[in-house]
């Protein structure tokens, strides 16, 4: 619509003037709000912006690889970054949901730190056309939910608004920072995008850590990500994917119950299916998933999955609940 390529046409400008000759690094997470702020900065500053993906190892299965697949094509430098040893070392002994979000908030911006040195080579005078400009696909909700809209509180530090260290040195570009991700979506359209980026479902920055309630283990990781996948298969299976906004599964790490699973008992963990319809992520409804989807998704979990013998939904809304568990 005309609103939509006003503001890609206002924030191509803006950027222009912010950047000037300098190069900016673009945060890519794979989603669709890092994905449409990246081809707004390209538009402004074309080739020098280098776009880096990190693969902090809490990724979903097969997700690292498919990012790579799609976005090569549509950014020519995408610079993948390994950083599990980091991300899950910093994380080692971190239960408490802010603080595992501070964590990985401040590893992102290290690895982004690094990514710029080695691409771009030392800021020397920052303030003479050198500055380091980190692109973010930050949307209003982050910015609210993370304590930063008039009148909020801090109900979750989003990883790249309250989630920032204080020391950051970056200049921040932030082109979405006043739009609902339905804005962004349309916006992507007018761009050009695949409509695959477009209409993906949200993952949050901090990945599957914020979704084990507990610390965050590589095992417990591998647990996680094969129940997600196959929630996520039978989802789509379905032919649910564009009617629910989301749907997180949850392990509940420190949790055990007692089960009967093949020829004995077991004492295994819970996960927690969390689908919901949401407009803007600000509010959301639990949604009525058809019982034999549910059905499908637990069995083949508690089949497939070793450690996991119970499968739960969960049925609040939010408010009162939030979509993510931490
Ligand atoms: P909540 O859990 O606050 O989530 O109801 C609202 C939406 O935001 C996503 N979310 C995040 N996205 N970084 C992100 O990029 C974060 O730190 C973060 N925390 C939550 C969540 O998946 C949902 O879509």
């Amino acid at each position: 619509t005309w609103t939509m390529l006003n503001i890609v046409e206002e924030q191509v400008e803006a950027i222009r003037a912010q950047v000037g000759d300098g190069r900016a690094i673009c945060a890519l997470s794979g989603g669709v709000d890092s994905a449409v702020a990246a081809a707004i900065v390209q538009r402004a500053i074309g080739d020098r912006l280098t776009c880096v993906y990190v693969d902090h190892g809490m990724m979903r299965e097969g997700e690292t690889e498919q990012v790579r697949h799609d976005f090569e094509e549509v950014f020519d430098v995408l610079d993948v970054v390994d950083a599990a040893d980091q991300f899950l070392g910093a994380l080692e002994g971190v239960r408490d949901p802010e603080e595992k979000r501070k964590v990985i908030g401040r590893e992102f911006i290290r690895t982004f730190e690094a990514a710029q040195v080695r691409v771009f080579g030392e800021v020397v005078d920052e303030g003479a056309g050198d500055t380091a400009f980190l692109v973010q696909g930050t949307l209003y909700p982050d910015v609210v939910e993370s304590g930063g809209g008039a009148g909020t509180s801090n109900i979750k530090s989003h990883h790249n608004v309250g989630g920032l260290p204080d020391d950051l040195t970056f200049e921040l570009i932030e082109p979405l920072r006043t739009l609902f991700k339905d804005e962004v979506r349309a916006v992507g359209e007018q761009l050009g995008l695949p409509s695959s980026m477009v209409w993906r479902q949200p993952f949050p920055g901090p990945g599957l850590g914020i979704r084990i309630i507990g610390e965050v283990t590589r095992h417990r990781l591998d647990v996680l990500r094969r129940a997600d996948a196959i929630a996520r298969e039978e989802l789509t299976r379905a032919g649910l994917d564009r009617d629910i906004w989301q749907m997180p599964v949850v392990l509940l790490a420190d949790v055990r119950s007692v089960g009967v699973q093949g020829d004995g008992r077991t004492y295994g963990h819970p996960v927690v299916l969390r689908p919901v319809t949401s407009e803007d992520a600000m509010t959301a409804d639990w949604a009525r998933l058809p019982y034999d989807l549910m059905e499908r998704i637990s069995t083949r979990i508690t089949n497939e999955v070793a450690d996991v013998n119970r499968v739960t939904v969960d049925i609040t809304s939010k408010p009162p609940g939030t979509i993510e568990w931490e």
